[in-house]
């Protein structure tokens, strides 16, 4: 098969994306209008208003990214779309558009899944990338440890019980005062702090599971903030941001090699928003380089949600001969 240039659109959450890749997977545009001021005040994304910006920003968003392209609408050889999981009105947003051009044009339309996304970005500027390798997803939404195939296959190998790591990031951000949202305000604030003041639960769920736990974690910052005054948090903060990241980092890292090692690969690729955390990076890196593991961190462009890694997937899906109908549904609750 020959592919040509693929429009991506991403509207499952709060940032209206898309993207254009040529081909052969090489990314001529990614854009992404974040919706941080719209939800900012309310501490949290609130569904409705995101469809409503979805609405207002999805076609001048798509039409920068052809002109990022420099190309026209009549270039596109697919058009790549969420189709879940994810807000149903938002992602209702992005199909329905995506379907009205690719009705338009007369040209495939290949709905894809947020998470198949987010594993396609490790490949991305990367594409010899061993297809045989564990992939940790870490985002606001999902913890889960996949081992991929050559055949484009992944088995669940382990996944939280409770709160995502991105969740454990903003609800931890939140307690500490630093806003939202909370993964970035923690990163900036914990470069400023010592990672060894205060020593917070690694939690395991059990013995040689490789499942995580972020809960109780959680509640230990909770608890350990009850004893300290409005003032002591405030001159703490750094440290406290550091100490409760290591924790939520340690976890990530010791179950990730803990499956590349169960499941016998030399690959491991780290994706989601939460693999944009430059102490998590830093401490992958270190390990990976230790035990001769090839490590796949996306740009940091591609960590967070973004179209590109859609448009990466529906390629991939293309090539595998899968293509949407014009009536396929959005699948708010689907799991990969
Ligand atoms: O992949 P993503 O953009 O959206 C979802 O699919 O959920 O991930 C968003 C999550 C949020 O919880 C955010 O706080 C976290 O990723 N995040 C980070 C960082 N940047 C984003 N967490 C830790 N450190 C970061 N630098
Ligand atoms: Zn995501």
């Amino acid at each position: 098969t020959v592919l040509g240039p693929i429009l991506g659109i991403e509207t499952s959450c709060d940032e209206t994306a898309a993207a254009v890749l040529d081909g052969t997977g090489h990314v001529l545009s990614n854009i992404i209008s974040s919706q941080q001021a719209v939800h900012e005040r309310f501490g949290g994304v609130v569904p409705e208003l995101a469809s409503r910006a979805h609405i207002q920003n999805v076609d001048h968003v798509t039409r920068r990214a052809l002109d990022n392209a420099r190309l026209g609408w009549q270039d596109l050889t697919a058009i790549a779309v969420t189709q879940g999981p994810g807000l149903a009105g938002a992602l209702l947003v992005g199909l329905s558009y995506a379907k009205s051009i690719a009705y338009a044009l007369g040209i495939p339309l290949v709905g894809v899944s947020h998470l198949e996304g987010h594993i396609a970005s490790a490949w991305i500027d990367r594409p010899a990338f061993p297809r045989n390798c564990v992939v940790l997803i870490a985002s606001g939404g999902h913890t889960h440890l996949f081992h991929a195939d050559e055949s484009g296959g992944f088995r669940l190998m382990g996944r939280t019980i409770d709160d995502a790591a991105g969740e454990a990031f903003d609800k931890g951000a939140q307690m500490l005062g630093l806003g939202y949202p909370g993964g970035p305000l923690i990163d900036a604030a914990a470069r400023k702090g010592r990672p060894t003041v205060v020593r917070f639960p690694r939690s395991r769920v059990r013995t040689g599971a490789l499942d995580f736990s972020f809960s109780g974690l959680k509640t230990a910052l909770l608890y350990h903030l009850q004893t300290l005054t409005p003032n002591a948090i405030a001159e703490q903060q750094a440290d406290l941001a550091a100490c409760y990241q290591e924790a939520i980092v340690d976890v990530l890292v010791r179950q990730a090699f803990a499956a590349v090692e169960r499941a016998g690969v030399s690959a491991l690729a780290v994706v989601g928003g939460v693999s944009a955390n430059s102490r998590l990076r830093a401490k992958l890196t270190e390990r990976a380089t230790q035990e001769g593991i090839e490590l796949g961190l996306p740009a940091l462009s591609y960590c967070t949600d973004n179209a590109a890694m859609i448009a990466a997937a529906g390629q991939r899906a293309l090539l595998l001969g899968q293509v949407t109908a014009l009536d396929g549904e959005a699948l708010p609750d689907c799991v990969l």
